[in-house]
């Protein structure tokens, strides 16, 4: 079985997690929403695929969110996952069910939330200061929940037939 992960990563975490996954899955390519690979990306070639998004201001990115609902028909032909990455997890459900398009997230068989990282030298000044106030950390923080991914990759693995 074929198996996509692409994922729209704006400090790298979500794209770790996502390479994280594809250690552990057979077969398994990712792409970065953001990268020149889109061009070239053909949905229709994989059976599995795999969707992770970062939360920013409560959001996924709209370009990827009007993908997604662009790519609708062809997403629903496929076994679908998805995962999100955001610090606060009592809101994880609130955003992937916000934020994902209904029924891409009503067709997946797996959605959760695989934690957070915020990298504090990646954000700009502004950005950096803010999350500072917000999150009351002022240093780097990673969270993955591997519990999480693991029980996404077994999953993975009984969807696979
Ligand atoms: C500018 C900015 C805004 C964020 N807004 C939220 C938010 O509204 N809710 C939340 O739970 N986490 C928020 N976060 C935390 C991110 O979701 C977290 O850092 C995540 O790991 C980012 O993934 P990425 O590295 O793939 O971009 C924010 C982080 C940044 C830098």
């Amino acid at each position: 079985m074929k198996t996509l992960i692409l994922y729209c990563s704006d400090y790298g975490f979500a794209e770790k997690c996502g390479q994280i996954i594809a250690e552990k899955t057979e077969d398994a390519v990712c792409i970065n929403f953001k990268s020149n690979e889109m061009k070239d990306l053909d949905l229709s070639i994989f059976d599995i695929i795999i969707i992770g998004a970062s939360i920013h201001a409560g959001k996924i990115s709209k370009k990827f969110k009007e993908y997604l609902i662009s790519n609708e028909s062809t997403l629903l032909k496929k076994k679908i996952a998805i995962y999100i990455c955001c610090m606060d997890n009592d809101k994880a459900e609130e955003y992937l069910k916000a934020e994902i398009p209904e029924n891409i997230y009503e067709h997946a068989f797996f959605k959760g939330h695989l934690g957070y990282a915020l990298s504090f030298e990646k954000m700009n000044l502004i950005i950096r200061t803010m999350i500072k106030n917000i999150s009351h950390q002022d240093k780097n923080v990673e969270e993955i929940k591997y519990d999480i991914i693991d029980s996404l990759t077994e999953k993975l693995k009984e969807y696979s037939f």
